[in-house]
């Protein structure tokens, strides 16, 4: 069976060159048609193509430079993490995948902008950072859908986060996971809006991978997830091509909902939802009645991601406090 380390060893060369220290920033990203369930667990390969949204300047900067003190160091937000912490075991054993035997020390220093109160993922963000700055600290010079194919080797869906603005993950054929990369979508939406509704911020109680392993283990429901996901994809490139608003809207919130009735149908159950969630998709719903054109989406958490148009932006503030807007196709 291929490990990442093969995978990554294709494009190494003997002897690796480094500089003093190298970065690189990435988004983070939105699904709109989500990542659910992986084919391949070593090399993350999906069992359905993805789609999604990055959020412009909101994301990790990665740093990389030689560590003066012997050992490897990993930062996040400027604190130094033990390197048996979960995180910093992920970093180190994805930096091996480059430097292999060789002995060289790293510091990897991660800070993400992502505001810290709206409960965003940021392994995605962090996993592309990270691949794109070991990419220049080596002089690597890869393309783009290698980046992408490193980056989902850190985690699925940073595998978007190698590009900006639409992008889908398609989830390929190859056993090496070649095909399985992001490619981005030409279309730009200057005026679609994406509102963080902040439920809690506190850790997850069951994390993506082991989520996914559950529904697939054991939810019966998981069956029609793949057509479902698939089916979706073609609506939300009609509705990106013809910028249809609604149509994505609403696309984007049964795909989400589809993905957490599979979730839900897991034995035991993985509900992911707190009475907040469930008191704000319902104010998304009254909204829709009462002719407000907004949509949600969500993921492994309880915090919902709302979908609208910036004429609504105001309305919208003013429904859900604390409302964290990004305007993913903004100037400036
Ligand atoms: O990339 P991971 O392993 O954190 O999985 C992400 C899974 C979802 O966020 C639920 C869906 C998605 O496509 O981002």
């Amino acid at each position: 069976m291929l490990t990442k380390a093969d995978i990554v060893g294709r494009y190494l060369p003997n002897h690796l060159v480094f500089g003093e220290q190298a970065e690189a920033f990435a988004p983070s990203n939105i699904a709109l048609c989500k990542y659910w369930g992986k084919r391949d667990k070593v090399l993350n390969l999906p069992v359905n193509s993805s789609l999604s949204v990055s959020l412009a300047h909101l994301g990790s900067h990665t740093q990389i430079r030689p560590s003066s003190s012997g050992k490897d160091e990993v930062f996040l937000n400027g604190k130094s993490l033990p390197l048996e912490q979960a995180f910093a075991k992920k970093v180190v054993s994805f930096v091996d995948l480059f430097r292999r035997d060789q002995m060289l020390p790293l510091v990897v220093d991660t800070r993400n902008n992502i505001p810290t109160a709206a409960g965003l993922a940021s392994s995605a963000s962090g996993f592309a950072a990270l691949t794109l700055a070991l990419n220049r600290f080596f002089s690597l010079d890869l393309e783009d859908t290698v980046l992408s194919v490193f980056a989902r080797m850190g985690s699925g869906s940073a595998s978007r986060s190698i590009y900006s603005g639409f992008v889908e993950w398609q989830m390929g054929q190859q056993a090496d996971g070649m095909d399985s990369h992001g490619v981005p979508i030409p279309v730009c939406w200057p005026d679609f809006c994406i509102g963080l509704v902040k439920v809690s911020t506190g850790q997850k109680a069951v994390d993506s991978r082991s989520g996914m392993k559950r529904t697939i283990d054991t939810a019966h429901l998981y069956g029609s997830w793949p057509a479902q996901a698939a089916e979706d994809l073609e609506k939300l490139h009609a509705a990106l091509q013809s910028q249809d608003f609604e149509a994505l809207g609403a696309t984007a919130e049964h795909n989400a909902m589809s993905m957490h009735a599979t979730m839900i149908a897991s034995w035991p159950p993985l509900v992911y939802w707190k009475p907040e969630s469930l008191m704000a998709m319902q104010k998304v719903w009254q909204l829709r009645e009462a002719g407000v054109p907004v949509y949600f989406t969500m993921d492994a958490g309880p915090n919902l991601k709302l979908l609208f148009q910036q004429k609504h932006q105001a309305l919208l503030e003013a429904e859900f406090s604390g409302l964290e807007v990004v305007t993913p196709f903004a100037v400036g």
